[in-house]
């Protein structure tokens, strides 16, 4: 088999790339940033599974559960039987190769996330990710010194190549010399979330540009669910852009409120939802949070107050949050809470895989943030490292188990010397015209007026001028997100329509988007069954 081709080295892409050098297939992985600048890096909170540790009677059936209802019954139940069930393996995995997480009495600690009833989340201080990150990075080294991961930083995806309708490769452009050169053999993308689409409104990192899953859209590759947004509830603005405040400051005990004109503080999720109070899945709370903002009684922001948190939770638990407070707001939140605001966080949907990670275009598979299976309508906090490290695992074992067979293949890079037009950056003007078009239309309330106006704007800027290809992808991802927000006629998850605001069972599928001649087409697609065998598993 040829080498394989992985797009992004954050954790799922670290993961696929170990996963396939453990059975000794050798990798190529590619990724615009060094592993150590990648999104995953940012992530705070933790990593779910039900371990069970904490004597609460946790099961896998219980996290499989509340993460089919945290995504309104949206997402693949077959894919997501098989993430909850991987969760705790991936979890002591991450233990064996040395990631210091909270313990207590040679055990881990699991600490409460939203949209879940017992404590599930295994953390490392709030700096989960960094921390795990710098874990998996070390394991991949040890195949990198053999040979069999072989590492490109500062490469840059320019597009897949395709053959016969099956993809057969990938181009690619060499930040530092703009040389471009074609690697052959079947393609994992990692490529993370669209944060670039929106930039100063995400708390990602804008190096995922999106640029990765708009090619590939004009390529062939269906998107699914590509309207679902996540804003998470609690960020702040620094430095032109949105900084999380993780959701574990309310798993620990933290609680919003607002004040009201009658000078006292209102506990609106504690009253509104006595059984999760703060911690109801996040489309609830940011929409709950949108809304207080606009009652007449209410006045000014929403407050996260964590001034009743221990000292112990202090000190070993959100040490890293309080420094970051006081560093970048100038508040301590140990004595003042917090003003936050929804910020865009996550993106649920994006390139349309089955359950074992293959996309519609035969040898190409993608994984992470980038896909679309797991999280339906809203993602549960702690699901998203689990489900780019397990994502990027099952994509290697899909290709491992005799899925795509490639013979005769280069394995050396050929270097071409011709007129590339996917190599052309997207102006970053247009860049912030699309996103301002794109926030009209996916904010947290959405109607059909939004949405059709949002549309309109759009095509009148594509009419204003001549783009290069990958300015004209980015019109067509938009539209395939607006047009998926505008066709699912209902409420659900995080899209919220005032014009629908009911849940219709009758849209409880998938959104599909499509390119054909030039045109998006959106339809929906029927969910699969859960099979019979994995009924009995958890
Ligand atoms: O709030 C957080 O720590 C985010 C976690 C996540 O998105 O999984």
């Amino acid at each position: 088999m040829s080498r394989i081709n992985i797009i992004g080295a954050g954790l799922a892409g670290l993961s696929a790339a170990i996963t396939l050098a453990e059975s000794g297939t050798e990798c190529n992985l590619f990724s615009l940033q060094p592993s150590e600048r990648a999104q995953s890096v940012l992530a705070e909170g933790g990593i779910n599974g039900a371990l069970n540790t904490m004597g609460e009677d946790d099961t896998v059936a219980e996290h499989y559960n509340d993460t089919l209802r945290g995504g309104v019954f949206m997402a693949d139940p077959n894919a997501v039987h098989n993430l909850t069930s991987g969760a705790p393996g991936i979890i002591r995995w991450l233990e064996g190769l040395g990631v210091p997480f909270n313990m207590s009495g040679g055990e881990l600690i699991l600490r409460n996330f939203g949209g879940q009833k017992k404590k599930r989340t295994a953390y490392a201080r709030s700096s989960t990710g960094k921390i795990i990150m710098s874990a998996v990075i070390d394991e991949a080294r040890k195949y990198e010194v053999s040979g069999l991961i072989r590492r490109y930083p500062h490469h840059e995806f320019l597009r897949l190549i395709i053959k016969d309708g099956e993809c057969v490769g990938v181009r690619i452009r060499d930040c530092y010399n703009g040389r471009i050169a074609d690697f052959s053999g079947p393609v994992i993308l990692c490529s993370g979330g669209m944060n670039g689409v929106f930039p100063g409104k995400t708390t990602g990192t804008t190096q995922n540009s999106g640029d990765v899953t708009a090619t590939v859209f004009a390529q062939g590759s269906l998107l699914g669910n590509p309207e679902m947004v996540q804003y998470h509830p609690t960020t702040i603005g620094i430095s032109g852009k949105r900084c999380l405040v993780t959701e574990a400051a309310r798993g620990e005990g933290g609680r919003l409120w607002i004040m009201r004109k009658s000078d006292e503080p209102w506990y609106f999720m504690e009253e509104k939802y006595p059984e999760l109070k703060n911690l109801m899945p996040r489309d609830v709370v940011a929409r709950e949070m949108f809304f207080v903002r606009r009652q007449e009684d209410c006045v000014g922001e929403v407050y996260l107050d964590m001034t009743e948190l221990p000292e112990d939770t202090w000190k070993n638990k959100l040490s890293d949050l309080r420094e970051e407070l006081i560093k970048y707001l100038d508040i301590d939140p140990k004595y003042a809470p917090v003003p936050v605001h929804e910020g865009i966080h996550y993106f649920m949907g994006g390139i349309d895989t089955d359950e074992l990670h293959r996309t519609n275009i035969r040898g190409l598979y993608a994984a992470g943030e980038c896909t679309c299976q797991y999280h339906g309508a809203n993602r549960l906090g702690g699901n998203s490292m689990l489900g780019a490290l397990f994502g990027g695992k099952k994509a290697a074992h899909t290709i491992l188990s005799g899925d795509y067979e490639t013979i005769g293949c280069d394995d050396e890079p050929r270097y071409i010397d011709e007129y590339e037009p996917f190599a052309q950056e997207a102006s970053p003007e247009l860049v912030e015209r699309i996103s301002n078009i794109l926030l009209s239309g996916l904010g947290i309330v959405r109607s059909e007026e939004m949405l059709t106006k949002a549309l309109s704007k759009l095509s009148a800027l594509e009419k204003e001028r001549e783009y290069n290809q990958r300015e004209l992808n980015r019109f067509r991802l938009a539209q395939a997100m607006l047009r998926g927000a505008l066709e699912r006629r209902e409420s659900r998850g995080a899209h919220y329509r005032e014009d629908y605001p009911e849940r219709d069972e009758r849209f409880r599928r998938a959104t599909v988007a499509q390119l054909k001649g030039g045109e998006v087409c959106i339809s929906f697609r029927e969910l699969p069954e859960r099979r019979a065998e994995n009924e009995d598993n958890t």
